[in-house]
């Protein structure tokens, strides 16, 4: 489906009881933050068992937070782009029957304005005690000693980032799960949907009848389910897809 097609989706009403959206890499790619992925994506740079892993970590906590270093400044330097925003707005029109969950750790969402994201793969910017689980601000940390120890239980500190091999956040991946199983519209945007559990929510959410919506430019394994594909960026799709929400929404009122 091209751009100007979008206003032609068949949403009702009904559809705007309870909006779920999934983000991943791609959401962030026109703010100029790598997909993992896709064409000159991160992975293509390093395999992830060298460097996204517990044992990884333990080998070389040296090489791990240097990349993750790496990463910070990359994404620190980078904006939210206008599909954040449109999600933000998004999040103002339908309040509580809206939820984000993102599997980026870039935390653009947060800068862009949405509240309460559930951040699945965790957050970049978290330093995150590996024994004790307290999490600490840069400058409580001596990052001249490697890895940094905490300040709590001198147990090794690393990235508050989901690794290969971890189990996610009960909490989180449980709350994602609810809200998907009872969604009306689900909204796949800018992920390759391989990463489990991430990639079951849509299908599951299209199972218990939510109208399925994908966007990205290029055909994933959820391509085939969704009732719309939208083969475009998310900063050009999603302002569209949010007047054509609006739209709908000004007519059940
Ligand atoms: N707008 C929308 N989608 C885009 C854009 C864009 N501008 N640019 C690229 N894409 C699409 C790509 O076509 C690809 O399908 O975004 C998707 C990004 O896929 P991945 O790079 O696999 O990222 P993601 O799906 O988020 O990966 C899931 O894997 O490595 C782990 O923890 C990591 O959270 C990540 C998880």
């Amino acid at each position: 489906m091209e751009l100007h097609e979008i206003f032609a989706i068949n949403l009702t009403p009904e559809h705007l009881d309870r909006i779920v959206v999934l983000t991943g890499a791609g959401m962030s790619a026109e703010s100029g933050v790598p997909t993992f992925r896709g064409e000159g994506g991160l992975w293509k740079q390093h395999r992830p068992e060298e460097l996204a892993t517990p044992q990884a970590f333990a080998a070389d906590p040296q090489l791990v937070w240097d990349w993750y270093k790496y990463r910070r400044n990359l994404i620190a330097a980078t904006e939210p782009n206008p599909g954040h925003t449109a999600l933000v707005e998004l999040e103002s029109i339908l309040g509580d029957a809206y939820t984000l969950i993102t599997q980026n750790v870039d935390g653009l969402h947060t800068r862009a304005g949405s509240n309460r994201p559930i951040e699945l793969h965790g957050n970049i910017f978290i330093n995150k005690c590996n024994n004790c689980s307290n999490t600490f601000p840069d400058d409580a940390l001596n990052f001249d000693e490697m890895p940094p120890l905490c300040p709590k239980c001198q147990g090794p500190v690393r990235p508050g980032v989901v690794w290969f091999g971890e189990g996610l956040n009960p909490v989180d991946i449980e709350d994602a799960f609810m809200k998907s199983h009872q969604a009306t519209l689900f909204l796949s945007v800018g992920t390759s949907a391989v990463v489990h559990p991430a990639a079951s929510l849509p299908e599951m959410a299209k199972q218990n009848g939510a109208f399925l919506i994908e966007v990205n430019p290029d055909r994933t394994p959820l391509t085939s389910l969704a009732d719309t594909a939208i083969h475009e960026t998310s900063a050009k799709a999603l302002p569209a897809l949010v007047d054509k929400i609006r739209q709908v929404r000004s007519k059940s009122i």
